[in-house]
């Protein structure tokens, strides 16, 4: 079923909960992989009734982003949310999300401001405005989303809990392509010849995070040679690659507890992100 109003998706869910049903909310700007369809899935063995909301939210697209060339496809995409396991497909209109004269938006001190922040002006206010609006909206009794947006799922927690939304907030490990590429709408963009350098980003990952469990330490060196070797591979350029806090996302200078190493690089005009868990040292 499709629905394109916030009246009609709160009736629908009040419907189910006055029969005893419990609902999830997948929410996803649409194009959907097998990414996506997993959390559907995961978010149907925890609850009876499963939202996915697709909402291109222009947002948290900045002035030089894509969000004109964002993929479309929503007949596509309903058919793969219903297939996975969604009874309910919110597809809200830009005004219906937004009506004229829409001045308030939420800004998680904090975890907003490293990684990704400085790269993209204004993008987490835009996710956590939309995202409390979604969450608000639907209030189901559980939300999923996937680690692939490491920094993001760490602010929507901080939100959901800062502003007492009563709905748990689950996370995914990432899905990822056979040759170790995280699964995204934006692969598409990828040439041939990019969707070959593409999976170096996860290996170089992967291999840092082996090195920094093993030697305990010595961040600065491991991030410099991954990134110099993410250089080599044919990146076009390097946003960041840090070691954090995997609860703060403070930076850290050791691997003392858990830790997330997270990058984003540029391919050409795409840019990719991924992030892998950094075991505390081991040997
Ligand atoms: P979107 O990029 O469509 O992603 C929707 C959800 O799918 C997010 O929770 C994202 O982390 C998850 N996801 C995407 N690729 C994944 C992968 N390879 N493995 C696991 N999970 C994956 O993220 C957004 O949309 C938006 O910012 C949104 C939260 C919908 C707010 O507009």
């Amino acid at each position: 079923m499709i629905v394109r109003s916030v009246t009609d998706l709160r009736a629908t869910v009040q419907d189910w909960r006055r029969s005893g049903l419990s609902c999830a909310l997948v929410p996803t700007m649409g194009a959907l992989h097998e990414g996506h369809l997993a959390l559907v899935r995961l978010a149907r063995q925890s609850c009876a009734r499963v939202v996915v909301s697709i909402f291109v939210n222009p947002l948290q697209f900045g002035p030089n982003e894509d969000l004109a060339a964002y993929p479309r496809r929503e007949a596509a995409d309903v058919a793969a949310a219903t297939q996975a396991g969604a009874q309910l497909v919110f597809v809200p209109t830009v005004t219906e999300m937004y009506a004229p004269g829409h001045a308030t938006t939420v800004h998680v001190v904090g975890l907003s401001e490293g990684l990704c922040g400085p790269h993209r002006p204004g993008h987490f206010d835009g996710v956590a405005t939309v995202v409390t609006k979604l969450l608000l909206q639907a209030l189901p009794d559980a939300a999923f989303f996937g680690e692939k947006d490491y920094q993001q799922l760490l602010i929507i927690r901080r939100l959901a809990r800062d502003l007492d939304i009563p709905v748990r907030i689950e996370g995914m490990p990432i899905m990822r392509e056979p040759d170790g590429l995280a699964m995204s709408s934006r692969n598409a963009y990828l040439s041939a010849d990019q969707r070959r350098i593409a999976p170096e980003l996860a290996a170089t990952l992967g291999d840092m995070a082996r090195t920094l469990a093993s030697s305990g330490g010595a961040v600065s060196q491991v991030v410099a040679a991954g990134k110099a070797r993410l250089l080599a591979a044919g990146f076009s350029s390097i946003d960041y690659v840090e070691v954090c806090d995997a609860g703060t996302l403070a930076p850290v200078a050791r691997v003392e507890g858990p830790a997330r190493l997270l990058a984003a690089v540029r391919l050409g005009g795409t840019r990719l992100i991924d992030n892998v868990p950094v075991a505390g040292k081991t040997a």
